[in-house]
């Protein structure tokens, strides 16, 4: 368990940076806290193959969200970045959530400072805000619904059609929703650094030499990307499509860690990641990644680092995670 000297450990690093023996094996010794502890380790299909493999669940965020609110683990360890951490937090005030590293940000919620947000939501009293999920606790306590990429448009559309809607963060998926329901809202001027540097360029020549492929893209990414894709949706969306599809062949827009249970489940189909528009590894999440099996494996043996905010916040962003569930559920999302 923790002490004074791992906790100091995390408040200056963000995560335990502790020498883990090689000679240990770490997915019998996560399973092993798994049940001690009655810790249940939830990972988002960007974390590593290591991670996935010892998780107990797999998902997108919406589905991330959904398992954390009906777990009755006593411990939630989240392999995924803060903001899905903060929300299985806000969701259960009585449980620990666990992150391996505190570090592991995110571009696009960055890019909504919630005294910005507000400063921009207050000058548009008539307007409902619609927020995705990949925001701070602040940005959900300044908002009315939270959404996910999947359910984003049916919650749009649970709404009046003359109802005013500021969209925030993602300025991709606001416009894409716009286009899939003819809205006009107001949208915050807000992106994911990996899902925009796609090339398009890259990809139509992939396409060339695929003919037969499909291009399968998040919503995150930009709208030339999006316009070339034969399916656009969230990434159990883009897996469950993969799973269906007689296609043999998939390109496949959104951060790579996808591939994996893609490549699991479809052993006879080909998954070629598409390639960002220079020379980097920038189809990685470096956020995503910044959890390993080590830092997972310490997370969980030392109950370290928390996810802890204010009682008064956590209650604020509550309600707009409790009316997507419930639109979430009403349309069996
Ligand atoms: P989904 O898994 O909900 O599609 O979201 C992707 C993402 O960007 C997570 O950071
Ligand atoms: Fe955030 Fe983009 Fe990374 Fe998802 S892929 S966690 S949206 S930076």
């Amino acid at each position: 368990m923790a002490d004074i000297n791992t906790h100091q450990l995390v408040a200056k690093k963000g995560f335990l940076d502790i020498e883990v023996d090689p000679t240990i094996d770490l997915f019998a010794e996560i399973e092993k806290l798994k049940k001690e502890k009655n810790a249940i380790v939830l990972a988002h299909y960007y974390q590593e193959p290591d991670i996935q493999d010892v998780a107990d669940y797999i998902g997108d965020s919406l589905g991330l969200a959904q398992k954390a609110q009906s777990t009755d683990a006593d411990i939630i360890v989240f392999a995924g970045v803060h903001f899905m951490a903060e929300t299985a937090k806000i969701l259960n005030a009585d449980k620990k959530v666990l992150l391996p590293d505190l570090n592991a940000g995110c571009s696009l919620s960055d890019s909504a400072p919630p005294a910005l947000f507000k400063a921009f939501r207050d000058k548009y009293p008539d307007h409902i805000v619609i927020t995705y999920i990949n925001c701070s606790a602040g940005m959900k306590a300044l908002s009315d619904i939270i959404c996910t990429s999947s359910n984003a448009q049916k919650i749009v559309e649970s709404l009046p059609p003359d109802q005013k809607i500021i969209f925030a963060p993602d300025k991709n998926l606001g416009a894409w929703i716009n286009k899939q329901t003819g809205r006009n809202m107001l949208l915050w001027n807000g992106a994911c650094m990996v899902h925009e540097i796609f090339s398009l360029e890259k990809i139509t020549r992939l396409k060339v030499r695929h003919p037969e492929a499909k291009v399968l893209a998040h919503p995150e990414c930009e709208e030339p990307v999006l316009a070339v894709a034969d399916y656009i949706g969230s990434t159990t969306g883009i897996l469950k499509y993969a799973q269906n599809s007689p296609a043999k062949e998939f390109i496949v827009v959104t951060e790579a860690g996808i591939l994996h249970q893609m490549q699991k489940s479809n052993p006879e189909k080909t998954f070629i990641p598409a390639p960002p528009n220079n020379a980097c590894a920038c189809n990685d999440c470096p956020y995503m990644k910044l959890n390993t099996l080590e830092k997972l494996y310490l997370c969980m043996k030392y109950e370290l680092p928390e996810i802890t905010m204010p009682e008064d916040l956590r209650v604020a962003a509550k309600k707009p995670i409790e009316r997507m569930l419930e639109i979430s559920a009403k349309y069996g999302l």
